[in-house]
C-alpha cells in the first residue's frame, strides 16, 4: 500500500498537570496547517449500526480528533487506502481535499471534534463514490502534504 495523498497525522502534545489531567492545544496556522472557520462535533451514536462520511470536499481541509471513546476512520485518494483506529485525544488527523472518508464502530462515549478550514457548503461535497473516483480519474490532485 503507498502513501495517502492529502493526509498527515497530528500530534498536539499533552500537558499534564499530574493528578489534575491532562491538555492538549490546537492552534490555527501553528499545529492545525489552515485558519480554523468552524469546529463542529459529533457524538451520541448508535453504536453498533452507524456509518458517517461517505463523502469528500473539493476545497474543505479538516482535522478529526477522537476527544472521548473510539472510531475506526476510513480514508481513500483514489488509489491508496489508510484505516486508523482513533482512541488518543491528542492525535488528529488532517484530512485534505477530495480524500474519500468514513468513520464507524463507534463507541459508547465517542465524541468526535471537527477543525475545519470552511464555514458550511454543501457544493463542496462530493457524496457519490462513483462520482469521486471519476473526479479523481479526470483530474490530477496536488498533494498538499509533500
Ligand atoms: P455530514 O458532513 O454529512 O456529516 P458526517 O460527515 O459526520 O456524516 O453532515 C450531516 C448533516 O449535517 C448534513 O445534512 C449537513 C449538516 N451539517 C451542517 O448543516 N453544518 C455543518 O457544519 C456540518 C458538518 C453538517
Amino acid at each position: 500500500m503507498g502513501k495517502l495523498r492529502n493526509f498527515k497525522r497530528i500530534d498536539l502534545g499533552q500537558i499534564i498537570d499530574s493528578h489534575d489531567g491532562k491538555l492538549s492545544v490546537a492552534e490555527s496556522d501553528i499545529d492545525i496547517p489552515f485558519n480554523i472557520k468552524r469546529v463542529y462535533y459529533i457524538y451520541d451514536f448508535d453504536s453498533n449500526k452507524s456509518i458517517r462520511g461517505y463523502h469528500a470536499h473539493k476545497t474543505l481541509e479538516q482535522v478529526l480528533f477522537c476527544i472521548s471513546g473510539s472510531f475506526t476512520l476510513k480514508l481513500f485518494d483514489g488509489i491508496n487506502y489508510y484505516e486508523e483506529k482513533m482512541n488518543k485525544p491528542n492525535i488528529g488527523l488532517f484530512i485534505g481535499k477530495y480524500i474519500w472518508h468514513t468513520m464507524h464502530n463507534f463507541s459508547d462515549n465517542c465524541i468526535i471534534l471537527v477543525l475545519a478550514s470552511e464555514h458550511f457548503d454543501e457544493t463542496d461535497y462530493i457524496r457519490d463514490f462513483n462520482n469521486f473516483k471519476k473526479i479523481i480519474n479526470e483530474k490530477k490532485i496536488e498533494n498538499q502534504t509533500k
